[in-house]
Order: structure tokens, then C-alpha cells, then sequence
């Protein structure tokens, strides 16, 4: 059973300046929500309970977000607005969340690293906040899919998605071997190649589940691209001892990362789901 699952939040998120200046990119609303919610509403639709952040200095805003306030549930208790707190007061009460600092960014292999305390021994998912995963109604969440595929081949597993030629640059990339439809198994993986080293046009996402050996490959794993501890080259030397699976995913991803990505997914959860639940 997959557990638990790893925040990576410790990023500055530049693009998003002025915005992000006092404020964690991963706390931004997507119409009412914050970023960082989906994500973690999303395991908890996968069965996952135990979460963990990967914080660094400027991110208490996360924290707060999933810690009970006082003053507000007594402010607006009795009130029509009490509704509006049911999400997060669910989360809060079903799950267990953690955190530890990152106090150098070194790569999310490095932030990875960072959180092992707080994932243990155990087989972990990781969720990149940015991120946004949608899928139709009555379907897996995209984590959900994932932990079912695990479930079945215990091994790594990173979540894939085709992305035009001229955008492998932006993405680790894989290469692999067929062995169902939307199913592969690694065979080569290249962090942000241009479009003519990419082995393909299957861009990972940001949804993985990591066994733990994972680990001792990130203690041993050398800086590579921009000079910073990568995860896909963990994944690469996992890859090539065992096995890791790339899972092209049902569903929609919005790089909320990006300020168009953003937009996108506001206007998309505005018209889909929030006016739906009005
Ligand atoms: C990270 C990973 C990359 C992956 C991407 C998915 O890059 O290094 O392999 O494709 O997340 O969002 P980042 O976007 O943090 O630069």
C-alpha cells in the first residue's frame, strides 16, 4: 500500500513575481482553492494519508493552511460561510502532515532526498504542486491510477504525457519498451534534452511513486543538468538495475507552473467544477 505521499515546495517561483514575493507559489488560488490543495486532495482520493513537505524559508503559509484556525472556524461558526472551510477541515482531520526544510536548492532529486526522513522506508508517491491533474467525473484521480499500477508491478512508476517536439526541453524525457497501451518500461530517461537528443516526445510529469532504494541512488547520484541533483538520473540508474514504469495517464494536466498554465486551469476548474458545485 502506498502511505504516503512528498510536497517538493521549497521553490522560489519566480515566474509568478510580484505575486509570490510574501507568498508560497503553491498557496496561489485556483479560483478558491490553493494549488497545493489539488494536489493533496488528489492522494487522498489515491488512499494516501500521510503527507510531507519539503519546505524552506517564506513557505509558513503551507503550514498554516493545513493546521486548524482558531480564530476563523470561531468567527464564522453558525454562519452560511462555515461551508466553505469543509474541504480543508476534512483533510485536516482524515490526515497527518509533516514537514522539514530544505535549506539549499539543489534540484528536486535533492529536495527528494530531503524529505526521506519523513517517507521512511516506505514506497512513496510524490506530487509536484504545480502541477494541476484533472480528471472526468467517476474516474481514478491520476495518483489513484498510478497506485492501482503499482499495486500490481511494485516498482517505480513515473506518470508521462506526449508534449510537442519543440517543448522537450521543459520535462525529463523518457524512452521504453511497450508492454501495454500507455504502459512502459524505462529504458533511457534525459532531464530537459533539446529536441534533438530527446528520445521521444513522452515528457514526465510531475506524479511519481518511488520505491525506497530510491534514496541511496539520490545519496550517490552526481549534479547533471543546471548543476543540481536530479531525480530523473536516479530513476535512470533505478531503471537500469530493475525496473521503472512510465504510465501515460487518463486525464488532463495544466503546467500551472507557467502563467498561461495557470490561467488555463483557472478558467477550466471555474467552468467544470466550481460553477457545477454552486
Ligand atoms: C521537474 C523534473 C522534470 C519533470 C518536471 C515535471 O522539472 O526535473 O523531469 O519533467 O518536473 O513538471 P521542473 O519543472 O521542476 O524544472
Amino acid at each position: 500500500m502506498i502511505r504516503k505521499c512528498l510536497f517538493p515546495v521549497a521553490g522560489y517561483g519566480t515566474r509568478f513575481l510580484p505575486a509570490t514575493k510574501a507568498m508560497p507559489k503553491e498557496i496561489l488560488p485556483v479560483v478558491n482553492k490553493p494549488l497545493v490543495q489539488y494536489g493533496v486532495e488528489e492522494a487522498s482520493a489515491a488512499g494516501i494519508s500521510e503527507f510531507g513537505f519539503v519546505t524552506g524559508r517564506g513557505k509558513r503559509a503551507i503550514e498554516d493552511h493545513f493546521d486548524i484556525s482558531f480564530e476563523l472556524e470561531h468567527q464564522i461558526a453558525g454562519s452560511g460561510k462555515e461551508s466553505l472551510l469543509t474541504s480543508i477541515r476534512d483533510l485536516i482531520h482524515n490526515n497527518t502532515f509533516a514537514f522539514t526544510r530544505q535549506n539549499e536548492m539543489k534540484g528536486l532529486g535533492h529536495a527528494i532526498l530531503t524529505g526521506r526522513n519523513l517517507m521512511s522506508d516506505n514506497p512513496f508517491a510524490v506530487i509536484l504542486a504545480d502541477d494541476l491533474c484533472v480528471v472526468d467525473e467517476g474516474e481514478d484521480s491520476v495518483l489513484a491510477q498510478m497506485v492501482k499500477l503499482y499495486n500490481q508491478f511494485r516498482c517505480s512508476i513515473v506518470a508521462i504525457m506526449e508534449v510537442p517536439e519543440d517543448q522537450t526541453h521543459k520535462y525529463g524525457v523518457i524512452a521504453g519498451e511497450s508492454m501495454k497501451d500507455g504502459l512502459y518500461r524505462v529504458t533511457d530517461m534525459v532531464e530537459k534534452p533539446a529536441p534533438k537528443d530527446a528520445p521521444s516526445n513522452l515528457a514526465i510529469i510531475g506524479r511519481y511513486i518511488l520505491t525506497p532504494d530510491i534514496f541511496e541512488l539520490l545519496e550517490n547520484t552526481e549534479p547533471g543538468k543546471n548543476g543540481e541533483i536530479q531525480i530523473t538520473d536516479a530513476l535512470l540508474a533505478q531503471a537500469k538495475a530493475g525496473c521503472v514504469l512510465a504510465y501515460q495517464f487518463r486525464g488532463r494536466r495544466f503546467d500551472c507552473g507557467s502563467i498561461d498554465g495557470f490561467v488555463e486551469a483557472t478558467n477550466y476548474i471555474y467552468e467544470n467544477v466550481y460553477k457545477n458545485n454552486q
